[in-house]
């Protein structure tokens, strides 16, 4: 009785509010929006009664053995950094979101993907819609980075009807719209960049993509917090999702998988901004690495991951006596929590005196490692620089550390290790339980931090100076 009851009462009530400024949807009309405290924001959503649009089709189950598979014939950029984020190339009909803050390169990126479509073959034709810049800014930009403006083909406005409109007449083989917060529907009645228009715009894109098997790549502005604006809902409903990342005063930039219906996520892409515009990276690891010979307290090497691809970083603490009642503990591109943790089990185990040390955390170049299994490195950089004491450079450190100070396995070491060798390391420092093992590099298997305090103080024989 009273589920019948609820089911009246819902069907009674089915008008549901929308946030327009961040998407919280709300069941009553309210002045102010709970979720992001904007006011004015909160409008009914018209719904079409859901039951009436079905259209009685049938549909059978299939075994997945009985289905015809086909691989897709990806359309493939000269950007090989590109081509491998993507999962081998752009899949036909695909939606791909590019997300990054303003000025990381993602016009540039788009721009060079273009020419070097063109470039690969000249039948190639895509279309490069920009919305927020004017013919004379993309065409300086062109012209910078050496493109034959001749053969590009751009459009400017952000009249969703217009672009469509010359979508179906240009039947380009790949679209890019530079961005989808400036497109503009004109039957949604809400101004460009809200979540209603950007939803209903992607949406009207997505299914052109869909229907004509020509991919779309979009660009995304992220907001102060980091998201996509007009976020989730975008990410739900393009089939790519990437993040273009770096910090503006490197010039290294990074194309990052987060979805990928066509392909790993967390593949990484790196590159490089010069004057003429990205250049790709072939090898990361060395850049990444301090080339000259001279040794320098406080710096450990870490090979961590970025997807599948080992990449080699130093990861740099200073540690210095401290005058004032509170230490800094100051953390660029590392885990705050993890530093007072580690900080924690050095003072508990071997009576490292942190408690009066001022500790600067630093991961060079600008690159950010949140896997625990940089724990063990993070931990002979702070003791390096405790102990005056610099380490090798051609060792480098893997392992997560426990509470107790144990040491815990860390994933796919063997393409960590390999990546080592082939950058002339000789030694490195693991978990107890690694099964990997090669003659080209010297590994010290162990269980404990403990074990890895008494190599440090072993080093070249001599007592170490404590600052
Ligand atoms: P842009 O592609 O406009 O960034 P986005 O579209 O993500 O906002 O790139 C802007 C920055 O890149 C700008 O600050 C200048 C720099 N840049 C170069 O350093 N070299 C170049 O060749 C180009 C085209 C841009
Ligand atoms: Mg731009």
């Amino acid at each position: 009785m009273s589920l019948l009851l609820i089911g009246y009462y819902m069907s009674k009530n089915n008008k549901k509010f929308v946030c327009e400024s961040c998407g919280y949807r709300t069941a009553k009309l309210h002045g102010k929006c709970e979720n992001c405290n904007s006011w004015n924001t909160i409008h009914e959503e018209i719904q079409a009664n859901a039951l009436t649009q079905f259209n009685m089709e049938h549909v059978t189950p299939l075994s997945l053995s009985n289905l015809e598979t086909q691989e897709y014939e990806r359309l493939q950029t000269k950007i090989s950094e590109f081509n491998h984020v993507c999962g081998g190339g752009i899949v036909p009909g695909s939606v791909i979101l590019i997300a990054g803050e303003p000025g990381t390169g993602k016009s540039t990126l788009l721009l060079q993907i273009c020419t070097s479509l063109i470039l690969k073959d000249n039948a190639n034709k895509p279309l490069y819609i920009s919305g927020e810049e004017s013919a004379n800014q993309v065409g300086l930009r062109a012209k910078r980075l050496g493109i034959d403006i001749n053969k590009f083909h751009c459009a400017f406005g952000t009249n969703l009807e217009a672009i469509y409109a010359l979508l179906n007449q240009a039947k380009p083989s790949l679209v890019i719209i530079d961005s989808i917060q400036t497109m503009h529907y004109q039957e949604s009645d809400s101004v460009a960049g809200t979540v209603g228009q950007i939803r209903t715009c992607a949406q009207i894109l997505t299914q052109w993509a869909k229907t004509h098997s020509i991919p779309i790549i979009m660009v995304g502005h992220i907001t102060k917090e980091g998201t996509i604006a007009g976020p989730k809902l975008l990410e739900h409903m393009v089939d790519v999702v990437l993040y273009f990342e770096g910090e503006r005063t490197y010039p290294f930039r990074m194309l990052r998988s987060i979805k990928n219906r066509f392909g790993g996520t967390d593949e990484v892409g790196m590159f490089e901004m010069h004057t003429d515009g990205l250049h790709e990276i072939e090898n990361p690891s060395k850049l990444f690495l301090n080339q000259s010979n001279q040794q320098s307290t406080g710096i450990a090497v870490y090979p961590s991951m970025e997807g599948s691809r080992p990449l080699l970083v130093e990861i740099q603490a200073l540690v210095v006596q401290s005058f004032t009642q509170m230490p800094r503990r100051s953390v660029v591109g590392w885990d705050q929590t993890r530093l007072a943790m580690l900080c924690a089990i050095l003072e508990n185990k071997f009576k490292i005196r942190l408690s009066q040390k001022e500790i600067y955390i630093n991961v060079a170049a600008g690159l950010k490692i949140t896997e625990p299994a940089s724990d063990l490195a993070t931990a002979m950089a702070i003791m390096s620089s405790y102990y005056n004491m610099p380490l090798d450079h051609q060792t480098l450190f893997i392992g997560e550390v426990s509470l107790s100070g144990e040491l815990r396995q860390a994933s796919r070491i063997e393409s960590r290790l390999k990546e080592a060798i082939k950058l002339g390391f000789h030694t490195a420092l693991v978990p107890a339980g690694t099964q990997y093992t090669s003659d080209k590099i010297h590994l010290i298997k162990i269980q404990h931090l403990r074990q890895a305090h008494e190599w440090i103080k072993a080093q070249k024989g001599r007592d170490v100076d404590v600052i």
